[in-house]
């Protein structure tokens, strides 16, 4: 079969080219893994050399380019992309392995983002304000920053990537851009994207590979400016030490705990239906999945008892068959851990009330396939309720009162989202108020963050930078203050100040 596979190739400067390596690695797709998508280069140092000085040489004409002239090049990206969108959804899930209405929202995110960054080329504001002295001009512009590695994760193949790419070059930066192993495809079709609308050689650059022989020789690239990762704290924080002894610039998404409160006066098929979506959804492999839910004592039975029916009968299969409402695991790696944490919960005493089991027989056998999984009774201590599992495991904790919920939320190391439902307004803004993570929902759950809002966490899910939102130009750009003194003398800031507010005639 490897004999019949197509062989897809890097990106550097404009042209489609083989690694350095002579090597190559296969792409299959998680829910049936006699399925080969292609074979990608196995990259290493070398072709990030290569693709870096390709984005360097570019640079010097890009960073020129007018931000207008910039964001219309993106927006023909964005329509591109909404013309192929039921191709690029299929080739998503088939490598991804979420459900085609996810990745048709997945590729849509993209679009969004393509459109919303555009406009920004259009306004890319500064400041103009006066001087406190006279005949002088002061504002703020946007600067770029020069070559930006961009190091994206597979859960999100495609918006990811184009929330990190369309940013960067709308600011005025190029890019070398390292896809997951596990989703080279998408990316490599964005990729495209770009080189239809003409995107001119060398500002956008792949480079395909593992993280060790591709993503570290671009962190540590002295000629690369930016770091801009999505994945694990773990890895986030290597990049993080790797990138501070040269004060390179880096950004990070990592992980999430996220948890949705339920009060006891909340519509409870509502909370159900976004339990469902926000701890199953993606099979639970979003950084923003729900994966605590806290449900008030009151209504904790008739929650519970509501949610583990409703979850029994969702279809679990190839997310290709649109009846299909979740898709596989990533690969077993991320099955065995996902049934790990199953085992961890068990003993740890929470109570497993639904799921737990790999689902096996028929076309079950060709993929990573695992039943949805809810634990009750879970403490808030329990392992199960404070490690990122990533999978279709939910932990619902009961509680007593909105304190005590705002409490537990906030104990988590992390802080992406958090949601509440309730009736109750002032719970609402309360919880709003109090919870400190950096998306938060009121009636929804805490996934489907939309693009022209700030996305990004507090405490270990980042360090401080938001994606996507007009916020997201601050990551890709830095700010110049600019004096222009027409005075035509020399004219000292703080100190030929004093004798300025004379008014005389
Ligand atoms: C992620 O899981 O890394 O808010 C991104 C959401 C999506 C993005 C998730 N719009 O759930």
């Amino acid at each position: 079969m490897t004999g019949e596979a197509k062989i897809y190739k890097n990106y550097i400067d404009g042209e489609w080219v083989e690694s350095a390596t002579g090597e190559t690695f296969e792409n299959r797709n998680p829910a049936d893994t006699s399925d080969l998508i292609g074979l990608f280069q196995k990259s290493d140092k070398r072709d990030v050399d290569a693709a870096v000085a390709a984005a360097r040489k570019a640079y010097k004409k890009w960073r020129l380019v007018p931000a207008p002239k910039r964001g219309e090049l993106i927006l023909k990206l964005a329509l591109w992309m909404k013309e192929h969108k039921e191709e690029l959804a299929r080739e998503a899930t088939r490598e991804m392995g979420k459900i085609l209405a996810e990745t048709r929202g997945d590729v849509q995110e993209g679009i969004d983002m393509g459109i919303f960054i555009s406009g920004e080329g259009r306004r890319f504001y500064g400041e103009t304000t006066p001087s406190e002295l006279p005949n002088k001009f002061a504002m703020s512009i946007r600067q770029s920053i020069g070559v930006c590695g961009l190091i994206t994760p597979w859960n999100f193949p495609m918006a990811i990537p184009t929330w990190k790419m369309f940013p960067a070059l709308l600011c005025g930066n190029t890019v070398v851009i390292k896809p997951a192993t596990f989703t080279p495809m998408t990316v490599v079709n964005l990729i495209k994207g770009c080189e239809a609308v003409g995107i001119p050689k060398g500002v956008v650059n792949m480079v395909t590979g593992n993280g060790s022989m591709v993503g570290e020789p671009i962190t540590n690239h002295p000629d690369v400016d930016l770091v801009s990762f999505t994945g694990s704290s773990a890895v986030g924080k290597h990049i993080n030490s790797a990138c501070a002894p040269d004060f390179k610039r880096v950004c990070l998404e990592m992980g999430g705990k996220n948890a949705m409160i339920v009060m006891d006066d909340a519509k409870l098929d509502l909370a159900v239906d976004g339990a469902l979506w926000g701890a199953f959804g993606t099979t639970g492999q979003r950084c923003t999945a729900t994966s605590r839910c806290l449900v008030q004592r009151k209504v904790y039975n008739e929650f519970l008892s509501s949610l583990a029916s409703r979850a029994k009968s969702l279809k679990v299969g190839n997310g290709l068959d649109e009846s299909v409402e979740m898709g596989p695991a990533i690969d077993g790696d991320q099955l065995k851990k996902d049934l790990e944490y199953v085992g961890i919960g068990k003993e740890e005493g929470a109570r497993l009330v639904l799921g737990g089991n790999r689902l096996t027989g028929g076309d079950y056998d060709k993929g990573f396939f695992m039943e949805p999984t809810i634990f009750a009774d879970v403490k808030p201590t329990m392992r199960i309720a404070r490690e990122e599992i990533f999978g279709p495991v939910l932990s619902v904790i009961p509680f007593d009162t909105l304190e005590e919920a705002v409490d537990i939320v906030n104990q988590s190391e992390y802080g992406l989202s958090g949601s509440v439902y309730t009736q109750d307004v002032n719970v609402a803004f309360t919880a709003m108020r109090d919870i400190y993570t950096g998306l938060f929902y009121v009636n929804a759950p805490t996934i489907g963050a939309e693009n022209h809002l700030p996305f990004g966490g507090t405490k270990a899910t980042g360090n401080g930078h938001r994606e996507a939102g007009s916020q997201c130009l601050d990551m890709f750009s830095e700010w110049k203050a600019v004096y222009v003194d027409f005075s035509g003398s020399l004219q000292r800031a703080q100190i030929d100040t004093d004798d300025i507010v004379k008014v005389e005639n």
